[in-house]
């Protein structure tokens, strides 16, 4: 099992996630769009968030697309909601493999591919894809000039990076866990302007760049109530989540750690 497994997956969410929609009062069988939105959006502001970044992206139909990180999917599913060809890849086998099964729920399952892969070292061919989405994956990436180098190759020409991710704050230490990582040595957050730097470096022009650290203060996902079963939300999957979503909160509210969003076209 990999870093990465061990700490997002540690057990099968897939039953969790399952029974949560049940006790809802929907049909796990026969998934109807929006019943997963509470819940599928794995990263600070849920739903929202994705919204925002496919406005700034200027997402549309058709658009060939690669989600890098993509987890469980939500994000995968809500751009081929909006049209577009998608594909997501994820180091998590038991994220693909949930993410698979909710598209199979519901009927996307010819419609997305999610695979098996590292964003370091994709195994996807050059210049295949019009987009690029990264939601909340670099915290998790020490090597920042291989994943840009990677997302550059596989984008076209004038291809877009569409980025929402959360970066370094003002360097004091983060209340630990978090939700990405268990302990500091895990963490890799790239300081906002160096990240910009990385960029422009590996041939991606930043066109959009907007730090949403203010706008977004009350958006880390809740933490489980403390009895009874936990409603639709990403605290669901997330194991030790009351602390670790607690931590998220507290460092986004003390500037320790900031949510950036930004659009970069491959050059
Ligand atoms: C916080 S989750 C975000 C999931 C999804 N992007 C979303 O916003 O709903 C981070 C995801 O990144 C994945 N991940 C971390 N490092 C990765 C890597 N090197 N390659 C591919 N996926 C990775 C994890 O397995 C996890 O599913």
């Amino acid at each position: 099992m990999s870093t990465i497994e061990r700490h997002y997956t540690p057990e099968d969410p897939t039953e969790a996630v399952l029974a949560a929609i049940k006790r809802a009062g929907h049909d796990p069988d026969h998934l109807a769009p929006d019943v997963l939105a509470p819940l599928e959006d794995f990263h600070i502001g849920g739903r929202r968030a994705t919204e925002h970044l496919a406005e700034l992206a200027g997402v549309e139909a058709g658009l060939r697309a690669l989600d890098v990180g993509c987890g469980l999917g939500g994000p995968v599913r809500y751009l081929a909601g909006r049209g577009c060809d998608v594909v997501g890849i994820d180091l998590a086998p038991m994220f693909v493999t949930l993410a698979n099964e909710l598209n199979r729920r519901a009927g996307l399952g010819d419609q997305i591919k999610v695979e098996l892969g590292d964003a370091t070292a994709m195994h996807l061919p050059d210049a295949a894809f019009d987009l690029v989405w990264i939601q909340h994956v670099g915290m998790n990436i020490a090597d920042k000039t291989a994943l840009l180098g990677e997302v550059h190759r596989v984008l076209r020409l004038g291809g877009k990076l569409a980025l929402f991710d959360i970066m370094a704050g003002d360097g004091r230490p983060l209340h630990m866990p978090v939700p990405w990582a268990a302990r500091p040595e895990d963490s890799f957050l790239a300081e906002p302007s160096h990240l910009r730097a990385l960029l422009e470096d590996a041939g991606l022009a930043v066109t959009a760049w907007e730090d949403a650290s203010n706008a977004l203060r009350d958006a880390v996902p809740r933490p489980p109530p403390l009895d009874g079963p936990p409603p639709l939300s990403p605290a669901l999957y997330i194991p030790d989540a009351a602390a670790r979503l607690g931590n998220a909160q507290r460092n986004l509210a003390e500037g320790r750690i900031r949510v950036v969003y930004a659009v970069a076209e491959a050059s």
